[in-house]
């Protein structure tokens, strides 16, 4: 396993390129399982979850090429419809093939994904979408079994997608791309908004599906006899990107972001300004592939958030914002209401000398004046990402380990960031002195 080793207090500058989303990337990878003819992306980003993906396609009979730039995803065999637990375990996103394999085969197996590190994780909003659109569900040795009704196609129908803490993102994906090919119309209420919903939904649409809706609370599918190929470039990561625009401002400096999907982070930006941080995207230029400039001249202003479907704050940045707000002046509190346990990060932040105390799922963070260097693990990727920001700004080293968490969601992070002016070592865990 591998460590970062990083010097920090550093500030960055330079460039910092987004990669192809890797939330958007992982359904739309599922969807080439709805057709025989291929599907080609552009800007699928070399992470560790999309080679999973790759590898549970495989092994559903979806072929898996890099051609001309792209990657080509070709079903070339349709005898086996189990996504098994040894791959499903590795990466939840594996239940986005049930929607896509049942509307297509008529049949799909399918392991419960399980718990992991930011909470329980049921999918019972899935399967509720799935059960609306006529499939017969059972489960068999921990595995979801579902089949067609009688005739052999879903048949549509109106379905509210809610659940306890709201829509469901992955879920959306799953039952849009089921009733694609579904027998008549369904309605989606309560869909997840989430621009990675809007960018399925458009390759779906490329490839010869009838989706209306998406990005809105309410999706309208007219179902199709058969889907064909298409090509399509994935959209930038707003979450890589509202990670590094926390880089620069946590390291200060001046940081250039580009390919940044802007428009998709709004809630982020507006948090960022009322903590102090200047934030430029370039005029007149594609909001979804823009260049915007980081830096800020005063001290990190304490602010007060709460994570929310989006277009409110996300989740899969609530760490990295309050490794950010650690170092305010004055007291901040943050609130997690889509994953209420997500706080892995809130010991190992504590372990640098931040100040937070934990109130259910609320963190009052107070402002520190400086954080100081420590071994720290990650437990998860965006609490993994939290860390190595704190890191840049902590005087002296800081080692985190388990950085494999990290490798599932950024290409490279040491890299790019040393490449604008960050020290990183990647190092074998085993050369490293053993933690208590
Ligand atoms: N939920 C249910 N039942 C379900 C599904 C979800 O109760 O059947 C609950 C969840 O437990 C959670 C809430 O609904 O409390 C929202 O979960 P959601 O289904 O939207 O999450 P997801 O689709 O499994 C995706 C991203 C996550 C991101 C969430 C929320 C991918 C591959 N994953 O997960 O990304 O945090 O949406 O925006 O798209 C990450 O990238 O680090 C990450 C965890």
């Amino acid at each position: 396993m591998d460590a970062f080793v990083i010097r920090g207090g550093t500030p960055l500058h330079g460039n910092i390129a987004i990669a192809g989303s890797k939330n958007a990337a992982l359904p739309i990878m599922a969807a080439a399982l709805l057709t025989d003819d291929p599907l080609d992306l552009l800007d699928v980003a070399e992470l560790a979850d999309i080679g999973n993906m790759r590898r549970l396609l495989h092994a559903l009979g979806c072929d898996a090429t890099a051609h001309d730039g792209a990657l080509r995803l070709h079903v070339t065999d349709t005898s086996t419809s189990a996504a098994k637990y040894d791959i499903v375990r590795t990466m939840r996103a594996s239940i986005c093939t049930l929607g896509p394999m049942l509307a297509r085969r008529g049949e799909a197996r399918v392991s419960l994904p399980g718990g992991c590190a930011i909470g329980v994780r049921p999918v019972d909003l899935h399967l509720k979408g799935m059960e609306a659109l006529g499939a017969r569900l059972s489960l068999d040795s921990g595995d979801i079994v579902a089949t067609t009704p009688p005739g052999g196609r879903l048949i549509g129908a109106t379905v509210f997608l809610g659940g306890a803490y709201g829509p469901t993102v992955l879920g959306t994906a799953n039952v849009m791309s089921a009733a694609t090919l579904a027998r008549g119309r369904t309605i989606i209420e309560s869909a997840a908004c989430e621009p990675e919903i809007v960018d399925l939904a458009a390759v779906l649409n490329a490839m010869g599906a009838r989706i209306t809706g998406a990005g809105s609370p309410r999706i309208t599918i007219d179902g199709v006899e058969r889907l064909h190929g298409a090509r399509h470039r994935v959209m930038a990561d707003r979450i890589e990107a509202g990670t590094y625009i926390m880089a620069g401002a946590i390291a200060g400096g001046s940081l250039t972001i580009s390919n940044c999907p802007v428009d998709c982070l709004m809630a982020a930006t507006t948090t960022l300004a009322e903590a102090g941080v200047t934030i430029r995207a370039e005029p007149g230029a594609d909001p979804l592939r823009t260049t915007v400039t980081v830096s800020r001249s005063g001290p990190i202003r304490p602010t007060h958030v709460t994570t929310q479907p989006h277009p409110g704050f996300p989740t899969d940045l609530q760490a990295q914002l309050m490794a950010l707000l650690t170092l305010a002046e004055g007291n901040s509190s943050i609130t997690e209401r889509i994953f209420p346990d997500r706080f892995m990060h809130v010991a190992e932040l504590a372990r640098m000398g931040a100040d937070l105390m934990r109130h259910g799922s609320t963190v009052l963070v107070s402002g520190v004046k400086r954080l100081v260097g420590a071994p720290v693990m990650a437990s998860d990727l965006r609490a993994s990402a939290s860390l190595v920001l704190a890191g840049l700004a902590a005087s002296g080293q800081t080692i985190v380990r388990r950085v494999y968490h990290l490798d599932r969601g950024y290409e490279r992070m040491e890299d790019r960031l040393n490449a604008v002016g960050a020290h990183i070592e990647r190092v074998d865990e085993r050369s490293l002195p053993l933690m208590d």
